[in-house]
């Protein structure tokens, strides 16, 4: 069982079937998933799949394993973080995040990636995690420079997106990194 992670103004917690509706408020969203790779804005059917599956992420038992959680604020799911156990010998991990436009602005995805990075480093033990966005992303690319990662590699023409080639960000933070950046804001 995952123990929740409590935020200044967040619970992060596994995901539940009860998510439905708030899940399937942003999904429907064109604007959320326009730098996404094969997502599309979800039918209400689509949305149930994907919570279904999202409840099974519900811990780090094997590398391959994801780990999701719901970020909640007000009795509300403003969004999702989840953590991709890429490599169990590298102790590498890569994070992903997708919030509801209405709950942007307000620094939610960012206090949500930070307690899921501390998570991982801290509680879990990761060297390095890492994310990954179409370069067009900006607000994603200013998340994950925001939560202190590096912009490590620019992929050019890496992949196919809806059909056009398009270069991807690599963004990555090492467990030392993380620790001495808390050492520092600790003063
Ligand atoms: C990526 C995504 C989560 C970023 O959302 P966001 O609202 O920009 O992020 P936050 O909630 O952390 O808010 C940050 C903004 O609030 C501002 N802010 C206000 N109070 C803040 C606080 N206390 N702490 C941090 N930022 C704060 C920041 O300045 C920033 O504004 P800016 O983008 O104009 O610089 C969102 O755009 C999204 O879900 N996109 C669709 C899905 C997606 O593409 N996911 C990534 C796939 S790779």
């Amino acid at each position: 069982m995952f123990t929740p992670i409590r935020t200044a103004r967040l619970v992060l917690r596994p995901v539940t079937m009860a998510d439905l509706d708030d899940v399937y408020a942003y999904q429907r969203r064109p604007d959320v998933c326009r730098w996404m790779l094969g997502n599309e804005p979800r039918t209400l059917a689509e949305s149930r799949e994907s919570v279904s599956l999202m409840t099974r992420e519900d811990g780090l038992r094997a590398e391959g394993d994801v780990l999701t959680l719901s970020a909640e604020t007000g009795g509300r799911v403003a969004g999702t973080v989840e953590l991709v156990w890429r490599s169990e010998t590298d102790r590498d991990a890569e994070i992903g995040f997708v919030f509801n436009p209405e709950f942007a602005g307000r620094g939610l995805a960012t206090e949500a990636v930070t307690a899921l990075l501390r998570w991982g480093f801290e509680e879990f033990g990761l060297h390095r995690v890492h994310g990954r966005c179409h370069a067009g992303n900006e607000a994603s690319a200013r998340l994950m420079a925001r939560v202190g990662m590096r912009c490590e590699a620019r992929h050019v023409e890496s992949y196919l997106f809806r059909g056009q080639w398009a270069d991807r960000l690599v963004f990555a933070l090492l467990n030392r990194e993380w620790r001495s950046a808390a050492r520092g804001a600790e003063g």
